[in-house]
């Protein structure tokens, strides 16, 4: 995964940097940010997009993970920004991040985040339902602006993937649904409005797909209803938003298609599509979060706890755990891990990976396969760039990681760790409990 390497004396290295160092001199529990795969993952979107449907954009899905150093990164690597509230925003805006290259979603943006990107200027809204179209049409007028916005629809497609994270079908708590006519409905309402503009449309199926074709399945739905909304009401979809990116390999079995095969099948489908129902060729622009970072981004622990239940099962507890990854805990999700120091040594023995909390639930990975693992050494997960710090807690008092950033001859911070008086820095001792 990305420059990860096995060094000479058995150690694993990141962009050539020893990860025990790292862990002695930096702390664990910690997240490795590869700045290299990060960069390469912006290019390969862009350059294979480029190749097949010059008329395209990129956004990162700021949700993965964001910080103003990755939002510095973003925009030299050339992409735009996907963000869904006034905090993801506000980090933008921090890192100087070009206002018109934002693009704001959402199932319920409060009145002042919309506000707050209506000052700012950003490029356009991502609308997910009727209320919020009055509510964003209305703040617009108060502003003197004519917003440009998207308007989110659900195609009526299940993705393959775990239901907490599938978002295309009609029963959803986002967007309106194509099937059911209400996306119609809702552009005809947009029609009569004033202060807001409807470019095109958006839709989301869901995350972590590897199937290429429920991408392919969702556009042919998604040009059906272009075509129906011209016939309709008059209105051209200038652009088409196709929501996050691919799936990525969290474990050595899942093999995934790449970003070239995935842009292929989707510039493919769009211009059959086209061809066949003689339309124009929209813009179209996806918003990968995942498939930029995740595989990126690892994490270090030092092991604490080791024990032996007799002929059951070898517990082993790291100094973080569900508080620094929720998916296992959430989603079932899987993960590979690595013995940093012990990289060459021979998979020995199962065991399972627990986290320090008071939770039975609080296990990273199930019945592993590794070497010899001991108190003391320093334990990897990998593909924990996305999702792993964006969704991190300070349950059961436990302070959030830093992130550092790796590159061949950098190693700096981008996110500080917590202190435990950060924990402490939002209460208040009222007077009368003094
Ligand atoms: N665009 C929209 C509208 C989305 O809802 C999402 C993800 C993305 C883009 C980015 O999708 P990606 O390329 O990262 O697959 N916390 C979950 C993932 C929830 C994703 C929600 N939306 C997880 O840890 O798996």
């Amino acid at each position: 995964q990305g420059t990860m390497e096995v060094s000479q004396d058995g150690i694993l290295e990141v962009a050539g940097h020893n990860l025990v160092d790292i862990a002695e001199e930096y702390g664990t529990p910690l997240y490795i940010l590869d700045e290299k795969e990060i960069r390469d993952n912006c290019r390969a979107y862009r350059e294979a997009f480029e190749k097949w449907y010059p008329n395209s954009e990129t956004l990162y899905a700021s949700k993965a993970f964001l910080s103003v150093a990755m939002a510095r990164i973003i925009d030299q690597e050339g992409l735009g920004l996907d963000v869904v509230s006034g905090g993801e925003l506000h980090v933008a805006l921090e890192a100087d991040f070009p206002v018109e290259k934002i693009y704001f979603h959402g199932n319920n943006k409060t009145p002042d985040e919309i506000e707050m990107a209506l000052d700012a200027g950003i490029k356009s809204f991502v609308v997910d339902n009727q209320y919020e179209l009055e509510l964003l049409n209305q703040l617009a007028g108060k502003h003197g602006v004519v917003q440009d916005i998207l308007l989110r629809v659900t195609p009526g497609i299940e993705a393959h993937t775990h239901s907490y994270i599938q978002t295309g079908q009609t029963d959803s708590k986002f967007g309106v649904g194509v099937q059911n006519g209400l996306a119609l409905e809702t552009i005809k309402q947009v029609k009569e409005l004033k202060n807001v503009k409807l470019v095109g449309l958006h839709c989301h199926i869901g995350s972590q797909i590897f199937k290429l074709k429920s991408f392919a399945k969702a556009i042919e739905v998604m040009m059906d209803f272009v075509e129906e909304v011209k016939e309709e009401t008059g209105l051209v979809m200038e652009e088409l938003n196709l929501g996050g990116g691919i799936g990525i390999p969290y474990t050595e079995d899942e093999e995934k298609p790449s970003i070239d095969q995935y842009a292929e099948i989707v510039t493919k489908t769009i211009k059959e599509t086209c061809e066949s129902l003689d339309m124009p060729l929209p813009k179209i622009i996806n918003e990968p979060g995942r498939s930029i970072v995740g595989t990126a981004g690892s994490t270090i622990y030092r092991v604490g706890s080791v024990k032996q239940i007799p002929n059951i099962r070898k517990y082993v507890a790291v100094d973080g755990g569900m508080p620094d990854n929720i998916r296992p805990a959430l989603y079932d999700a899987e993960y590979e891990a690595c013995v940093v120091n012990k990289a060459d040594q021979e998979l020995e023995e199962t065991v399972t990976i627990t986290g320090k909390c008071c939770e039975s639930g609080d296990i990273l990975i199930k019945d592993i396969k590794l070497p010899h693992i001991e108190p003391g050494d320093i334990l990897l997960t990998s593909c924990t760039g996305a999702y792993g710090y964006a969704m991190s807690s300070n349950y059961n008092g436990v302070t959030r990681p830093g992130v550092l950033l790796l590159s061949e001859n950098n190693i700096d911070w981008i996110v500080k760790p917590e202190s435990k008086q950060d924990l402490i820095s939002n209460d208040v001792l009222p007077e009368r409990l003094k």
